[in-house]
């Protein structure tokens, strides 16, 4: 039997397959579909410390081979999280990451802080959301700001710290170098791709707040591009997501470099994606060979 098992930073995962944060909440509507337990992980929803109602629609479009989304950080606050949501996802058996995010360096420290401890056993930092007028990617796209807000999070935070990045940078390697100097376990990328679209009707961008984040299949290559960079760059473990619909497309990404994998749009098409991803993968290791998933990360042979 493949074995799916992968480890991050000291944290066990029964497999590489995480729900991207922002397309699975906190995990209630899809455990009403199927046991979210089969997942190795949730990245929940990006929290912060006061509930948000985010955006003003519409703040979806559908795109070819993707969407847009401008949400702006909807989400309960930390409290809620604390008390409503955690609770229910602890009954679960998967690894539970939370995301943070914040208008100032101050809030980041404050989440990091207010979820040391808790039950959680990761933190994912995000600092790429490219939805908000303050804070979000504003900090992930310069090398100084990503190791300042790192450095300051990492005096705060007792849990193992994700650093979440921004594709909308000229070199994310130099980004990815930065975080891992100040002090973080592991990287995630991509986040979404700034984009635009306008109805040529009303002569109006489609989403209320003009431009959104662009993600889907048709990031997928410029994520695989994004980790295969970042891989060969950093020693810390690299989380691949951006456009991972399919198990052939997992295998690509753990090709690339990646040590686990966050699967975010191709939810909203197919609930089940995350379980076919985990059946195909193991299928392909027992065919091929492969005793154990970490085997394939950074497997690429570049020309
Ligand atoms: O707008 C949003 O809530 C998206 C967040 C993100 O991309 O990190």
């Amino acid at each position: 039997m493949a074995n799916l098992q992968i480890n991050i930073a000291g944290v066990s995962f029964k497999n590489p397959v995480i729900a991207a944060s922002g397309t699975y909440g906190f995990g209630r509507e899809y455990d009403e579909a199927y046991d979210i337990s089969q997942l190795g992980g949730i990245s929940c929803k990006g929290t912060t410390l006061e509930k948000r109602d985010g955006n003003p629609p519409p703040r979806i479009a559908e795109t070819p081979a993707g969407m847009l989304n401008s949400v702006g950080l909807q989400n309960p606050g930390v409290d809620y999280f604390l008390q409503r949501d955690l609770p229910f996802l602890q009954k679960k058996d998967l690894t539970v990451i939370a995301n943070i995010a914040g208008s100032c360096e101050r809030d980041y420290c404050e989440m990091a802080e207010r979820l040391n401890d808790s039950a959680v056993q990761m933190i994912e930092m995000n600092i790429s959301c490219p939805n908000v007028k303050s804070g979000g990617v504003a900090f992930g796209t310069s090398c100084k700001s990503v190791e300042n807000i790192t450095a300051a999070v990492r005096r705060h935070c007792k849990k193992p710290l994700i650093v979440k990045l921004s594709p909308n940078v000229t070199d994310i390697g130099e980004i990815a170098v930065a975080a891992e100097s100040a002090g973080a376990d592991a990287v995630s990328l991509i986040n979404t791709i700034t984009g635009m679209r306008i109805d040529i009707h009303t002569r109006r961008p489609v989403l209320r707040n003009n431009t959104g984040g662009l993600s889907g299949p048709a990031v997928f290559p410029v994520a695989v591009r994004m980790v295969n960079q970042v891989y060969n760059r950093v020693k810390i473990p690299v989380i691949g997501m951006g456009g991972i619909s399919t198990w052939e497309d997992a295998v690509e990404m753990l090709l690339a470099g990646a040590s686990a994998l966050q699967v975010g749009a191709a939810m909203f098409r197919d609930p089940y994606a995350p379980l076919k991803i985990i059946d195909g993968l193991q299928a392909f290791m027992e065919q091929n060979g492969i005793s154990s998933v970490s085997e394939l990360t950074g497997g690429v042979q570049l020309w």
